[in-house]
């Protein structure tokens, strides 16, 4: 179905995630029928180019960062002629008429701020001042959203002098990932595991975010972030809101988001034998955290590993492992809910100990697990044995997986679209930020420094011991 149409601004167009993602997945919603044809997508960005050197730019990052059969070459010309440039000075005066210029009446207006967040605010300000924007015209902007609550808030007031909460849209991009939003559909569309979905129920539930990456040609910005910044306090975040929340009244935008903040502000403040920061040491054939990064001092995380803990009344008691790294085993995002023993065993204490575990598989190979107990075969009495009850949406839905929107796609489809539900309200990064800051303030003060684990490990062995000193056990990566 084909949304309305509109003119998308991209500022910082010819920056890496404007190639990487924004304007391949465009164009794969132009292919699918989605995007209008008179729709205009218009690249800004401080560079002196032209619209013809933005579109050879563009032609490029479709054929280096899509699927292969994606690229059919007459498809991509006509998806070029809806391309325009205009190279504009965020903080000065050039560009801006040339862009007004460019505008239509009576369309959806989007402008994406794919730039540094200390530009929010003079671009925010531009558009309002160049009588660009208007009351209907959307924003997106990306994360980091602030690096604190300080700075978070200040971002927030920024936007707020031009733009109604109603106008901001914030990415997360995990918010956009199909099994992401299929956690929903798992919790509310089903009968079978909300009455389960409580402390009384659940021993506990790991959220797991690894990969195999390092921080290698984005050390820059990354050894200013750290783990913590840059994936707990929002894409692990979001995961943690989304399992824990409480049913919305409706899948609507505030319905969802009010839910999600009152998870956040129901988190207990993180007991400190309870948090484990590691740095990628470097092994024979790999270099270490510290060359990558450029800083042969860095004291920046590149792995997490925490146990959050909600008091309300649902989850009181029921510990919320998290955990992230880069430079680990495998690429591997899974969430999962470990049900309690039964409260008794028929079969004796030989049965051994057998656990329900729903493990949802966020990337790759996404679908779902259920870990189940059986008899084990044959005449040898009643043993019991877990077996995995597993569906691979791949597998379930056939060719229809294939279609599904990578995440950003799907992001930028809803702004269009006007629909809010899966973007972060101002409030909301307010209150991670408030529930990280005292964490990250804590190293700081402490002058803490990473524990180091090997390229390729499974993440240092503190987070082994913390895990264990609470009795349970981490899931494996693989
Ligand atoms: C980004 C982080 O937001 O998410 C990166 O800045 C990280 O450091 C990336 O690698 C992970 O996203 P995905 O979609 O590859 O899991």
């Amino acid at each position: 179905i084909p949304v309305d149409d509109f003119d998308l601004v991209i500022f910082g167009g010819t920056g890496d995630l404007a190639r990487r993602k924004i304007l391949p997945g465009l164009y794969r919603r132009y292919c699918s029928g989605q995007m209008p044809d008179q729709a205009r997508i218009i690249g800004a960005a401080r560079g002196d180019h032209d619209a013809d050197e933005f579109r050879s730019m563009v032609r490029d990052a479709i054929k280096e960062f899509s699927k292969k059969n994606d690229c059919d070459d007459d498809k991509i010309e006509a998806f070029l002629k809806q391309l325009d440039f205009v190279s504009i000075d965020a903080r000065g005066d050039k560009g801006w008429p040339e862009l007004k210029g460019l505008m239509r009446d009576g369309v959806v207006k989007a402008f994406y701020f794919s730039v540094a967040p200390s530009l929010f605010g003079d671009i925010a300000e531009r558009l309002h001042l160049n009588e660009i924007a208007d009351a209907q015209s959307r924003i997106v902007v990306e994360k980091p959203f602030g690096r604190d609550l300080e700075s978070a808030k200040a971002l927030n007031k920024d936007l707020a002098k031009h733009f109604e909460e109603t106008q901001i849209y914030r990415i997360d991009h995990y918010l956009g990932k199909e099994t992401v939003q299929n956690l929903m559909a798992i919790r509310f569309g089903n009968i079978l595991f909300e009455p389960l979905w409580n402390s009384q129920y659940v021993d506990h539930i790991q959220i797991t975010v690894a990969e195999t990456v390092g921080v290698g040609g984005r050390g820059e910005y990354y050894d200013k972030s750290g783990a913590m910044r840059d994936m707990v306090q929002n894409h692990l975040m979001q995961l943690l809101c989304l399992i824990a929340m409480e049913p919305p009244a409706r899948f609507e935008p505030d319905s969802v988001r009010d839910e999600k903040l009152k998870v956040i502000r129901a988190l207990e403040p993180v007991d400190p034998h309870h948090i484990v920061r590691g740095q990628y040491a470097a092994t024979e054939s790999e270099a270490d955290y510290r060359t990558d990064a450029g800083d042969p001092r860095s004291r920046t995380e590149s792995y997490v590993a925490l146990r959050a803990m909600i008091s309300n009344w649902r989850w009181a008691g029921t510990p919320f492992y998290l955990r992230t790294g880069k430079k680990l085993k495998a690429r591997t995002s899974e969430i999962a809910v470990v049900f309690k023993d039964a409260p008794h065993s028929i079969f004796g204490p030989d049965a051994g100990r057998h656990r329900n575990i729903l493990s949802i598989r966020v990337q790759p190979n996404e679908g779902i697990t259920m870990q189940v107990t059986i008899k084990e075969p044959g005449p040898g009495g009643m043993r019991l044995i877990d077996v995995p009850l597993d569906m691979t949406f791949a597998e379930a839905l056939g060719e229809e997986a294939e279609d599904i929107p990578d995440a950003y796609e799907r992001l930028i489809m809803d702004v269009i679209r006007g629909n809010q539900t899966l973007f972060m309200r101002g409030d909301e990064v307010e209150a991670a930020w408030a529930w990280t800051d005292p964490i990250i303030q804590g190293w700081e003060l402490r002058n803490d420094v990473p524990k180091p684990y090997d390229v390729g490990s499974s993440g240092p062995e503190d987070a082994l011991m913390m895990m264990h000193r609470d009795g349970r056990r981490w899931r494996e990566i693989k």
